[in-house]
């Protein structure tokens, strides 16, 4: 659906935890490689939330200051605050609240928005529908998760994975020059995949137990390999629907802005939609698979590198599943 009164990001911001957990020390605790690692994912390191009590709230919490510190945002502005997680502080109340709390954000509502490794791109999608309608002004959405809270440290096929992070961005109306911002979004999903990439237990069809934490139930589990072909397809299909939807070619495209699930996946993705690894943004080598964080951390990295009028189109796959893609013309230079 075409957007009305364009959204359009006006700042970005992240916050990764100091702790980095390497692919030698995850050496010492499974039986895996550096080399299998390294090949099969392209991830080298990612970052661990350790501390006491410390939540995803945290590190969105900083993230999102930072975002207002550096746009210059008085907080009472915000007009709705969306947190997009899997790892929520607590099944209730909503992240989001606490973090809008935290950031002075008191006059705006907030809720989190579960849609896995999506959960980014359907709360920027969420944002730029209620800017089209007039409900809102000024949004932030952030994307964190803290993946090591439900990562089985004794399971190699997962925990070589996924990090902890978060990113945040401020979506504003535009100030009446439609040429930027978000033009066009895409977001699907398929419940059939629901087994495949899955925490069993904690939710109400299997609450917690002695039984369920005993059978590692509340830990991520995933069916790698039909995953990622669901994932390849999925997400070079949307991303080629939206290339035709604006009669995009790959050279009018700056960069392809993937969800960061595993290196090879971004390959084959870059290949089928004919766009060069150059412009491709990556940063999974460094913070692995951060769920709904990974498109916000890329935007964050590569913000000093983005230009007035480049044009990104956004893409993500993840449990449920879900997918999607958002085409959007970069509104300031970085
Ligand atoms: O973010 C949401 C979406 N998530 C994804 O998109 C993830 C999609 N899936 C993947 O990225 C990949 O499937 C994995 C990285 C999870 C696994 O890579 P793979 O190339 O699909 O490996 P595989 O599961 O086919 O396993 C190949 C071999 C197996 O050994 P055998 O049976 O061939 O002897 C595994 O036991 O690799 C073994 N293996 C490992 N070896 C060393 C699996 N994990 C490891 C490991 N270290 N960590």
């Amino acid at each position: 659906m075409q957007c009305i009164k364009r959204a359009s990001i006006a700042g970005v911001a992240g916050y990764v935890p100091d702790y980095v957990l390497t692919n030698s020390e995850l050496e010492q605790m499974v039986d895996t490689s550096d080399g299998w690692i390294t090949t099969r994912t392209g991830i080298q390191e990612r970052r661990i939330l350790k501390g006491e009590a410390l939540g995803t709230s945290f590190m969105a919490i900083q993230a999102v200051k930072d975002l207002l510190q550096k746009t210059a945002t008085d907080p009472t502005t915000i007009d709705l605050l969306i947190c997009a997680t899997i790892t929520p502080d607590r099944i209730t109340p909503a992240t989001a609240n606490i973090i809008a709390h935290a950031v002075g954000a008191t006059h705006a509502f907030s809720y989190d928005l579960q849609a896995a490794c999506s959960g980014f791109l359907y709360g920027l999608d969420t944002a730029a529908q209620f800017i089209a309608a007039g409900r809102a002004k000024r949004v932030v959405v952030v994307g964190a998760d803290k993946m090591s809270s439900i990562t089985n440290y004794t399971d190699r096929a997962t925990c070589i994975l996924f990090g902890d992070g978060a990113g945040a961005v401020l979506v504003t109306a535009d100030d009446g020059d439609s040429r930027y911002g978000i033009i066009d979004t895409i977001c699907k999903t398929d419940g059939s995949g629901q087994d495949l990439l899955y925490q069993k237990a904690g939710g109400s069809r299997l609450p917690a137990s002695h039984e369920t934490v005993d059978a590692k139930a509340h830990y991520i589990h995933q069916d790698g390999q039909n995953v990622f072909k669901a994932a390849v397809t999925a997400m070079s299909d949307v991303v080629l629907d939206m290339m035709a939807r604006h009669h995009l070619t790959a050279t009018d495209i700056t960069y392809l802005v993937p969800h960061q699930a595993n290196k090879r996946i971004l390959k084959l993705v870059a290949d089928r939609v004919a766009i060069p690894m150059e412009k491709v943004m990556l940063n999974i080598h460094k913070y692995g698979n951060t769920t709904a964080a990974t498109i916000p951390l890329c935007l964050w990295d590569y913000e000093q590198k983005l230009k007035k009028g480049d044009k990104l189109i956004l893409t993500v796959f993840g449990g449920g599943f879900t997918w999607g893609a958002m085409y959007m013309v970069w509104g300031y230079d970085g």
